[in-house]
């Protein structure tokens, strides 16, 4: 055992630069420039790649190329692609595009369900139903979010018991992994695992994921609290790109170059490969026409600098 405790020896990331990364950006991005950078993201050994969003393009514009994204991936038999799908309309239109894993997104927060997909928690878990059934139907896994896990940009303070019910509810439902946000990025390593300490109280830690902005700068402190509490999945985004349009000042998530030399520095294996993943995130930030927020692929570009 190490100085800082038992950790898993292997973690499964779920690279969520495409959708989550890409969602917020003002500019619609072109989809060619989107299918780019998920096949550098499968290049670099990312496994798990979720592609894009199935929700309406009123809503979130950024999105509206779903289709032409999920029939455009490069598909490998190892990689698997996955969508945000908030109601059965979303959940057909991503099982015809030849999504192979799908998620819903519920919240731990009433007054942030009512922002971000236009009903309550309750009705959200209605709907979810709908999507599992069809979901089941079709044999396709489905993976569930729950927003503001640590804080609310509308109610503040998130009471664990509210996550673990939630996260409860969409285990019980038959979700295979229930992710967990923190939306707004204001948690600390404490606070994590006191809420994560609730939630395996109803669902086995294995089916744990987490997921963690980096707005106040916590996010990989978190990664390192989740991990001590045995949470063995993370989602990130590469270059750390990202937001919420319905979270305003939420920062993008971790970034999935800090996140990998992080678990390698911890002898964690990840099946990534670190140079070409910054090199996924520097052509993307080119792209796009800004700086990457990874603190990894800045070092890295400076050290290529200075030879
Ligand atoms: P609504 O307006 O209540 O839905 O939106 P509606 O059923 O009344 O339909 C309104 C219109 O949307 C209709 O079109 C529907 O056909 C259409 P119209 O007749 O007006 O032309 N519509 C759809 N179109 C495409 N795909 C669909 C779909 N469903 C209805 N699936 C709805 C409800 C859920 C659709 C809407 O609120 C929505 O799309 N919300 C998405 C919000 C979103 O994507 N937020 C960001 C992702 S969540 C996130 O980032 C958090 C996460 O990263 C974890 C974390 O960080 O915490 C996951
Ligand atoms: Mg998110």
């Amino acid at each position: 055992m190490s100085a800082i405790g038992a950790l898993p020896a292997r973690v499964k990331l779920v690279e969520v630069g495409a959708r989550d990364g890409l969602q917020n950006e003002a500019v619609a991005v072109p989809t060619a420039t989107k299918l780019a950078l998920i096949a550098a993201l499968a290049d670099a050994g990312l496994r798990h790649i979720e592609a894009t969003a199935f929700v309406s393009p009123k809503w979130v514009p950024q999105m509206a190329d779903h289709d032409a994204v999920m029939r455009g991936v490069p598909r490998r038999p190892e990689v698997r692609y996955s969508a945000l799908t908030p109601n059965l309309k979303g959940f057909e239109a991503a099982l015809a595009a030849g999504a192979q894993e799908v998620a819903v997104f519920g919240a731990a927060s009433e007054a942030f369900s009512q922002k971000n997909i236009n009903c309550s928690i309750a009705e959200s878990l209605r709907r979810f139903e709908d999507v599992m059934q069809a979901a089941r139907t079709a044999g396709v896994p489905v993976r569930g979010y729950v927003s503001c896990v640590l804080g609310c940009p509308y109610q503040g303070a998130v009471e664990p018991a509210a996550v673990a019910e939630v996260a409860g509810t969409l285990y019980d439902m038959g979700c295979h992994e229930i992710s967990l946000g923190d939306t707004i990025g204001v948690g600390t390593p404490l606070a994590t695992q006191r809420m994560l300490g609730a939630v395996m109280r109803r669902v086995p830690v294995e089916r744990l994921a987490g997921h963690f902005h980096d707005t106040y700068g916590q996010a990989l402190a978190n990664v390192l609290a989740a991990l001590q509490s045995g949470v063995a999945v993370f989602d990130s985004s590469v270059a750390g790109l990202g937001g919420c349009p319905y979270a305003a000042g939420a920062s993008g998530n971790v970034a999935s170059e800090d996140l990998v030399y992080l678990l390698h520095g911890l002898g964690i294996e990840t099946g990534v490969d670190l140079d070409a993943l910054a090199q996924a995130g520097d052509d993307i930030c080119a792209a796009l026409g800004r700086p990457t927020r990874s603190r990894v692929a800045q070092a890295l570009a400076g050290k290529r600098r200075n030879g």
